[in-house]
């Protein structure tokens, strides 16, 4: 339970998610680090109480002082679409993903990182493919985390939406055949849970929202998933 006390980066934590991600953290007492490209600009989007951090997951060197004895790591990063180049999938996803793995490796300390990725990254045939090869590039930074040394969550979610059209009830599946919507309300809930239950370390799974009302027992519900077995994609 300590994990959430010590410092905790929330890379994207000016976005969407991250900021729902900062704000439950800072509720819990924790100490958070927001990490952005530009904490000026997106200042108004940054809980009070947090720290904030410039740096840039493509550029490994830029990450130190950010990852710095942290305790945990949430990565909530939009990718790029581009085919190739700075705004591709690969830098964020895949290189991105890589860079944080290293640079909190660096200080010996071992953090959980949870890995927001997505809905469909199994699906290679998916339209959303075609955009830089976004869900290959995602899956190879998924299999990135599951193969580090680190405890790690990954989680999956479906279309993200900010209020609850499909319902409150959250249900975890981890076949990635599915589809639907899930609240950015409850991925934080999630990715701050999955930062203290042991039960969520080595875990990947697929979230979505149906009918019912919110009654999240986190760490039963993550007990009940499979480990990840390590998959040789080659
Ligand atoms: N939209 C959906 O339906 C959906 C579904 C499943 C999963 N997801 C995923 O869920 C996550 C959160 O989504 P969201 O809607 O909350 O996204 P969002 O509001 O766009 O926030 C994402 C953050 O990523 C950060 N970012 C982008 N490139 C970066 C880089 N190179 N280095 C560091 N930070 C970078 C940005 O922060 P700065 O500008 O401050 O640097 C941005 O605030 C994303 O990974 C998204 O792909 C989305």
């Amino acid at each position: 339970m300590s994990v959430l006390y010590g410092p905790i980066a929330v890379i994207g934590g000016a976005g969407r998610l991250g900021s729902r991600v900062t704000r439950h953290l800072l509720d819990q007492g924790a100490q958070v680090r927001v990490v952005s490209r530009d904490p000026a600009r997106n200042a108004n989007r940054i809980a009070p109480g947090a720290e904030l951090h410039r740096a840039d997951v493509r550029y490994a060197a830029t990450l130190g002082q950010a990852l710095r004895d942290c305790t945990g790591i949430v990565f909530s990063v939009e990718p790029g679409t581009a085919d190739s180049g700075p705004d591709s999938p690969e830098t964020t996803m895949y290189d991105g993903v890589r860079n944080v793995l290293a640079a909190a490796g660096e200080y010996g300390l071992r953090p959980h990182f949870v890995l927001v990725s997505q809905i469909f990254v199994t699906r290679r045939h998916h339209p959303m493919n075609a955009y830089g090869r976004l869900l290959d590039w995602r899956l190879r930074g998924e299999d990135a985390v599951r193969t580090s040394t680190l405890p790690y969550t990954v989680i999956r979610p479906s279309w993200l939406t900010d209020d609850e059209p499909a319902g409150a009830r959250v249900r975890l599946e981890q076949d990635d055949r599915g589809s639907g919507w899930v609240s950015r309300d409850a991925v934080a809930e999630a990715c701050v849970h999955a930062l203290r239950a042991p039960s969520a370390v080595g875990r990947t799974f697929e979230l979505y929202n149906e009918p019912g009302a919110a009654s999240a027992d986190w760490p039963t519900l993550f007990a009940r998933l499979a480990p990840d077995r390590v998959i040789d994609r080659a």
